[in-house]
């Protein structure tokens, strides 16, 4: 059976991204890997997109890396062989973690491993009910590797991460956001709907502050405290640099001297703004 392995389509300022290999429950292999890098170096930069949203078709989000062709095969090449078929994977992970645009991971099924690299690297990510998420790679006799063991101890309290690594349990959408591995988990019918709702409360933002903030939410979690005031302060000014629209004074002015909007309840108009 033929598959398109990523697949993406564009609508009123969303690039809606799919893993498109469902006959294989959408596993990572080489090849969908590079595919996925074609179709970020479509879209990532396009004016028409402002948000993307990466969502799996059939009943997988995604099944984690390809055993048989990401792991046995380039193994069978040899180290070289290893080494890009990693290099290829964990660079797309990389670069959806600082996409330009901000990301929504929309999990349907299952979400097993590997996939949790693409989980933890949008920056937002909305589950149905029914999806599935496990660290199934004590069950084939692996550690989680390629940054899935970071991503779980980075995203869950010590004792969950522990318990998923080391019984390679599954767990519920629902229990999925109770433990905050997800945003939200919806019923499975509501999902596409209350992903587009997300979507489109980004969509009122400014892009410029959206970027550098999503940016420095990853960033100052590494750093001391001194190094983040820092970095915030110079982090605004470039981003001073980079709004040509000169969006925070915009916003200044709708509020004190337009009287448009309120900052707390919501965005300021971006039709109004200059450039
Ligand atoms: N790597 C390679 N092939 C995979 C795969 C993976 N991670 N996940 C699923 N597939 C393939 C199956 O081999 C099968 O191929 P076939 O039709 O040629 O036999 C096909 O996808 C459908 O899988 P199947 O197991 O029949 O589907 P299912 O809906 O009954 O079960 C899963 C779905 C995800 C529970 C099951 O496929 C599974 O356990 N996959 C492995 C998950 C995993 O451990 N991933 C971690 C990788 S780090």
């Amino acid at each position: 059976m033929s598959s398109e392995l990523v697949t993406c389509t564009v609508e009123d300022g969303i690039a809606w991204v799919w893993f498109s290999r469902p006959e294989k429950r959408n596993a990572m292999s080489p090849a969908l890997n590079r595919k996925m890098v074609e179709v970020f170096d479509e879209i990532e930069f396009r004016d028409d997109v402002s948000v993307m949203v990466l969502g799996g078709e059939g009943t997988a989000w995604s099944a984690g890396m390809d055993l048989k062709e990401y792991f046995r095969e380039t193994e069978a090449q040899g180290l070289g062989g290893v080494r890009k078929s990693q290099r290829e994977s964990y660079g797309w992970f990389r670069r959806l973690r600082w996409f330009q645009k901000p990301t929504i991971a929309m999990v349907n099924g299952w979400c097993f491993g590997g996939a949790w690299g693409p989980l933890f690297a949008c920056d937002l990510a909305i589950c149905a009910d029914e999806a599935k998420f496990g660290l199934s790679e004590i069950n084939w006799g692996i550690l989680p590797g390629g940054g899935v063991t970071k991503v779980a101890v980075d995203l869950l309290p010590m004792r969950d991460a522990m318990w998923l690594t080391l019984t390679g349990d599954l767990i519920d959408g629902k229990q999925a956001a109770a433990m905050r591995l997800v945003n939200e988990s919806v019923p499975a019918d509501r999902l596409k709907a209350r992903t587009r709702e997300v979507a489109e409360m980004l969509l009122q933002k400014n892009p410029v502050a959206l970027k550098f903030a999503k940016d420095a939410v990853r960033r100052v979690s590494t750093m001391t405290y001194d190094e983040a005031e820092d970095y915030l302060v110079r982090m605004q000014e470039a981003a001073n640099f980079h709004d040509k629209t000169e969006g925070r004074k915009e916003g200044i002015r709708q509020f004190i001297d337009e009287k448009s909007y309120k900052p707390g309840l919501g965005a300021y108009d971006l039709s109004k703004q200059k450039g």
